[in-house]
């Protein structure tokens, strides 16, 4: 496998190409942005556990029947994934109520829900990413309904992996975000990455945030979150 060309370089990862057209090579940065990028840090390490946290989960998932574009753990900071292209949908799924939903709807943070949520977002910086629903989606081309339905059923699929992961951790997964990519024969697989930038964690007994929320909010402790969570996902996988 060769390094070759940057092709990207996104908030938290740089993408590079490969010889194997197939395949790039994602590096995951120290970096934080929040609130599309207006708040911006660094969380030293974090490149490192997002890496190594969501191969190991995207590995599970393989096995549990979700496709992923996991191909090899190169170092610490950089894995081998198919190349897709991305659905510009941020498929958000919640468990309990937090952040944007407990904003827009006027839901205290901590509602358990019934069942889990599903919930798109256009994923487009200029626009601020606006909340859409399946029907606009379709409209502008995005996806079709197809595809949207096999997101949403691969989506709830993370949800229960996740849910029972997290739980074994002494962990209460919030809510968290994906996103899928086609490959070149149009197969949807879960591509991005799944971490503690991209997840809500509760720690089950206290429930103190061991995620981003702790950079987005200036709570402090955020290096210690990560490494807490990691250490967590590690003795369980
Ligand atoms: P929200 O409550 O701010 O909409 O966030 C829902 C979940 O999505 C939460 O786990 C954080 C994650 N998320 C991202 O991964 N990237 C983003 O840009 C945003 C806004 C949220």
């Amino acid at each position: 496998m060769e390094k070759r060309e940057q092709l990207y370089e996104g908030k938290a990862k740089k993408v590079y190409a490969t010889d194997n057209p197939e395949l790039l090579i994602v590096s995951y940065k120290d970096d934080a942005t929040a609130f599309n990028g207006l708040k911006k840090g660094t969380i030293s390490g974090k490149g490192v556990i997002n890496n190594q946290m969501s191969n190991m989960l995207m590995q599970k998932l393989e096995e549990s029947g979700v496709p992923t574009h996991f191909v090899e753990e190169l170092s610490e900071r950089e894995t081998v994934v198919k190349r897709v292209s991305i659905v510009p949908l941020e498929v958000i799924v919640r468990n309990i109520a937090a952040g944007s939903f407990s904003k827009r709807y006027g839901v205290p943070e901590g509602k358990v829900f019934e069942k889990p949520t599903v919930e798109f977002s256009y994923k487009n910086d200029d626009l601020g990413d606006p909340l859409i629903n399946d029907y606009h989606a379709i409209a502008i081309d995005i996806a079709t309904e197809t595809e949207i339905e096999t997101i949403k059923e691969y989506a709830l699929k993370v949800n229960e992996f996740l849910k029972s992961f997290w739980k074994k951790c002494g962990v209460t997964l919030v809510d968290f975000k994906l996103e899928f990519g086609k490959t070149s024969d149009g197969t949807i697989i879960l591509a991005d990455e799944i971490s503690p930038d991209t997840c809500r964690l509760w720690d089950s007994k206290t429930g103190e945030k061991l995620d981003k929320d702790r950079f987005r909010r200036d709570l402090g402790g955020v290096e210690d979150a990560y490494t807490e969570v990691m250490r967590r996902a590690m003795e369980h996988k």
